[in-house]
């Protein structure tokens, strides 16, 4: 196997929030103890729901924030500070793509110069290569070169999100962080997106960390999957087996209530009530109080990311156990859920 583009090991970042006038601090821990790895032009997808901790990985894999702890290498050597010579030459080579493509785009400026702006900031290519470039990522992108003279509020949402797409491969990054990119769009439009960066995924061979909260998106594009939870992965695994038998409780209920192709939502094992406030986080496995199949040792016992076989790792003390042998609740955990 290669070596890992990206290697991210027990990954913190945390955040003090004032509590009003003389009410202290609390330290709200976004993304807790996570790690992971990406191949060379492999796609990772990252769901949870809001609140999961997705937007901040994804801030501190291309050091825009520092790690409270841990470590982000990219290319076998750990990120250089933010705003440094490196760190900036180093982002040539690792983009990000976010929901909105209007406030990622300069209103003042036609679309063509700011797809070229990276290049230009670099000093990569001779002028003429570089509008030869320009044109060559709008046309792989599905935009004509006149789109290129055109203003961003010219543009529709999906040819904007085109653009931005442009931009950000057009110094042939090896990694591209996408944060939620289809979220703002059209549902029609969204397919379309997605479509073109499967293509250009395949074409250019780039890594991608794909973070989204539509299972559906994120099972198309992604190779394997991470399944956040409070700001740690309870379960990650190849997308297609993850999706056949979702092993961690939480996954099982995200499958459970998503619209899949081939099949409608099942309804079985829905969430119950919303995730708890990260700066209150539950005791022992932090899914507990939502969990239907939570037993008393789940209340004071963290479990750990233990690997099951086939790549597939999962954070649940019942995980590995024939389903049928898995208690649906103590009694006790049932009428905490209750009372919440
Ligand atoms: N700069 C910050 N200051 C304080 N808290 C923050 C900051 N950034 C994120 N958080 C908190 O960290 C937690 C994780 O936030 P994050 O934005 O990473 O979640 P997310 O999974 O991307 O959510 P969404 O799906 O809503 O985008 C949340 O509780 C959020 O309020
Ligand atoms: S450890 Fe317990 S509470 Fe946590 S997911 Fe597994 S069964 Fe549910
Ligand atoms: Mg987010």
């Amino acid at each position: 196997m290669s070596e890992p583009l990206l290697t991210v090991t027990g990954l913190a970042r945390s955040y003090e929030m004032h509590r009003g006038l003389f009410g202290g601090t609390s330290t709200v821990r976004a993304v807790d103890d996570v790690s992971f790895s990406i191949a060379p032009g492999e796609t990772l997808g990252i769901v949870g729901e809001s609140g999961s901790g997705k937007s901040t990985t994804g801030r501190v894999v291309l050091g825009l924030e520092p790690p409270s702890a841990g470590e982000v290498l990219f290319e076998s050597r750990v990120l250089p500070p933010k705003g440094s010579l490196e760190w900036r030459r180093l982002r040539t080579r690792m983009q990000i793509v976010f929901q909105d493509p209007l406030g990622a785009l300069d209103r003042r400026l036609p679309v063509a110069t700011q797809v070229r702006e990276p290049l230009d900031i670099h000093d990569i290519g001779t002028r003429a290569e570089r509008d030869e470039r320009v044109g060559e990522l709008l046309s792989s992108v599905g935009l004509s070169r006149s789109i290129g003279a055109r203003y961003p509020h010219e543009l529709s949402g999906g040819q904007r999100q085109r653009a931005v797409l442009a931009r950000a491969l057009i110094t042939r990054p090896a990694l591209l962080v996408c944060d939620e990119p289809v979220s703002a769009l059209d549902v029609s439009i969204q397919a379309q997106v997605v479509n073109l960066l499967c293509d250009l995924q395949a074409d250019l061979g780039v890594a991608m960390l794909f973070i989204s909260h539509d299972l559906r998106v994120v099972r198309q594009i992604s190779h394997r999957i991470a399944v956040m939870y409070l700001g740690r992965i309870v379960e990650e695994g190849e997308a297609d087996d993850l999706f056949a038998e979702p092993v961690h409780p939480y996954t099982r209920a995200l499958v459970a209530a998503a619209p899949l192709p081939g099949r409608k939502p099942t309804g079985q094992a829905m969430l119950q009530g919303e995730p708890p406030n990260p700066a209150n986080r539950p005791t022992g496995c932090v899914f507990h109080p939502r969990c239907a199949m939570a037993v008393d040792r789940c209340r004071s016992e963290v479990p750990a990311l233990a690997s099951l076989g086939n790549g597939r790792r999962a954070a649940c003390h019942l995980a590995g156990q024939p389903i049928d042998a898995i208690p649906t609740g103590s009694v006790a955990v049932q009428q905490e859920i209750l009372a919440k």
